[in-house]
């Protein structure tokens, strides 16, 4: 069925993929300096000196500044947030983790907790297990650090909630391996007991992590560094593939084959549009997959299922079609009607799926989703306007109302040819409708 001429759609296809990836423009807006505000804070606070200071943007905007004492083993440190004020109750944690890696799990852990309205705030230490991530009460407990002047504060000049401590390193902290672990929270619960609830599940929240090394003053081997590139990439590609060429590509094929515009070319155009598709989508799918491995300690379960059930079913869809019917009409119209329903439904799970993936970014409120949603509302649009011609074009034809479209009377000629087609049509009528 595949013609075997190349069709010259490749290479605009390929300047409509690079046209993509210049507007969503690669920035690493991850790692900043400490702001000004909380820098001069910290030098009131006793932190004149910085070993280290850094803001997380990208996890929920947290800054931490700190000061080792290098023949003491002490550190100062001081760690703020917003904590949102809109909601009653609210926590901020920070800790070290005395293990090899730079996890939730082990973490001894320094956290003020902020009562309803401000009312009252209040601080403990807590050792963060395994337990703990399965969901059982998060409760205060003695911790494996020595911990003095520790405090939890609110600073209304900057509107940031700050801990402050200082801590006297043990011996099993590695200095230039410093695996230090934060958090923000919403939800507490009771507060006679200090008790906390989970804190969200997007990116923000399992970013929020870090192998710093004092000697040099410099964060590495943080999840984010190294793969928010990829993440974008595989976000792109995946808008690209799934959520453009392949709607495209159908498009074409129901609106090119017969109604309104019959078009010879179509098939070629729809099939390897349908290809490029596939193959950049199952690019960026093969990329999930290694990001979702790569990212040991969490995980976005229906983000990924969603994806292994777009891609399982645009493989059957890829692979079925190279089945020739042969000469028997009734296989002919399961195949298409099969056909059908899974691209339909492949073209709203990967609308979902794109959403969700833009949401666990967290970049709702940056330009990619306007910039998916306007790639969604073009080509509904176009669909949109395709259908009302079309069966403007189908109410005309049948019924003959010359008087309303008179240039209709050229298509008696398209209609007898009708019965000549080979390849199994489906009028629109028969379609289901894209919802
Ligand atoms: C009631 C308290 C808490 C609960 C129930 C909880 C639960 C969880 C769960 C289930 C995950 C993994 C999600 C997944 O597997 O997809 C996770 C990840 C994470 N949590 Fe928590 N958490 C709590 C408190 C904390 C605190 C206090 C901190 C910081 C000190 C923290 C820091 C992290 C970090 C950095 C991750 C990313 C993955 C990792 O490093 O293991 N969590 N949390
Ligand atoms: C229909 C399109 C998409 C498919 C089929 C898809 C597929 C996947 C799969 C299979 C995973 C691995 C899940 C896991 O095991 O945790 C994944 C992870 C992920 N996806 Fe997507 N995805 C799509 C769209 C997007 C978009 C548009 C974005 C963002 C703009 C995005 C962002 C992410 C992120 C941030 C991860 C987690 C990476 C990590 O674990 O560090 N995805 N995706
Ligand atoms: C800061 O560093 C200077 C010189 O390195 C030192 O003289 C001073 O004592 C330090 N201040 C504190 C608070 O440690
Ligand atoms: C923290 O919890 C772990 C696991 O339950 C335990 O082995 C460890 O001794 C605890 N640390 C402290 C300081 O209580
Ligand atoms: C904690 O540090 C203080 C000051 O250096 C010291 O006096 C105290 O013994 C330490 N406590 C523990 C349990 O190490």
């Amino acid at each position: 069925m595949i013609e075997t001429s190349p069709p010259p759609s490749f290479s605009m296809m390929l300047l409509v993929i690079l046209s993509f990836l210049s507007i969503f423009s690669f920035t690493n807006t991850h790692a900043h300096h400490c702001s000004n505000d909380f820098l001069s804070e910290a030098k009131n606070r006793n932190l004149i000196n910085l070993t280290f200071s850094k803001r997380y943007m990208e996890s929920n905007g947290v800054e931490v500044a700190m000061y080792l004492h290098e023949n003491t083993r002490k550190l100062d440190i001081m760690v703020g947030a917003k904590l949102k004020e809109e909601e009653e109750t609210g926590w901020l944690a920070w800790g070290l983790n005395p293990g090899p890696e730079d996890r939730m799990v082990g973490t001894q852990a320094l956290i003020g907790i902020k009562t309803k309205n401000d009312e009252k705030l209040l601080k403990d230490t807590y050792n963060i297990t395994s337990y703990t991530k399965l969901g059982c009460q998060l409760l205060p407990s003695p911790i494996d650090l020595n911990i003095s002047n520790f405090n939890f504060i609110y600073i209304s000049k900057l509107k940031y909630h700050v801990i402050l401590a200082t801590i006297i390193l043990p011996m099993k902290y590695d200095l230039s391996r410093l695996n230090q672990v934060w958090q923000v929270g919403i939800n507490i619960g009771a507060v006679g007991n200090k008790e906390l609830k989970m804190h969200g599940k997007g990116l923000m929240n399992y970013d929020s992590s870090e192998t710093i090394n004092l000697w040099t003053g410099k964060g590495r081997g943080n999840r984010v560094h190294e793969s928010s590139k990829i993440r974008q990439v595989h976000g792109i590609l995946n808008i690209i593939g799934w959520g453009t060429v392949l709607p495209i590509g159908v498009i074409i094929a129901r609106n090119f084959r017969e109604f309104p515009l019959p078009w010879l070319g179509w098939r070629k155009y729809h099939i390897s549009c349908q290809t490029i598709g596939y193959l950049v989508g199952t690019t960026g799918w093969a990329v999930g997959i290694w990001l979702g491995k790569a990212s040991k300690y969490y995980s976005f379960p229906k983000h990924g299922t969603y994806g292994i059930f777009i891609f399982a079913f645009a493989t059957i869809q890829m692979l079925f079609f190279k089945f020739k019917p042969g000469d028997r009409d009734e296989f002919r119209m399961y195949r298409n009607m099969f056909h059908h329903v899974v691209g339909y439904s492949l073209l709203i799970v990967s609308c979902i799926n794109i959403l969700k993936g833009i949401h666990i970014m967290h970049l709702d409120y940056t330009y990619w989703k306007p910039a998916y949603l306007g790639i969604v509302s073009c080509l509904a649009f176009i669909f949109l306007v395709f259908e009302i011609v079309s069966w403007f074009k189908f109410v005309c034809d049948k019924f003959g109302f010359w008087i309303l479209c008179a240039k209709c009377i050229p298509n008696e000629e398209a209609n007898e040819k009708k019965g000549s087609r080979e390849d199994g049509r489906v009028q629109p009528s028969d379609t289901p409708i894209n919802n």
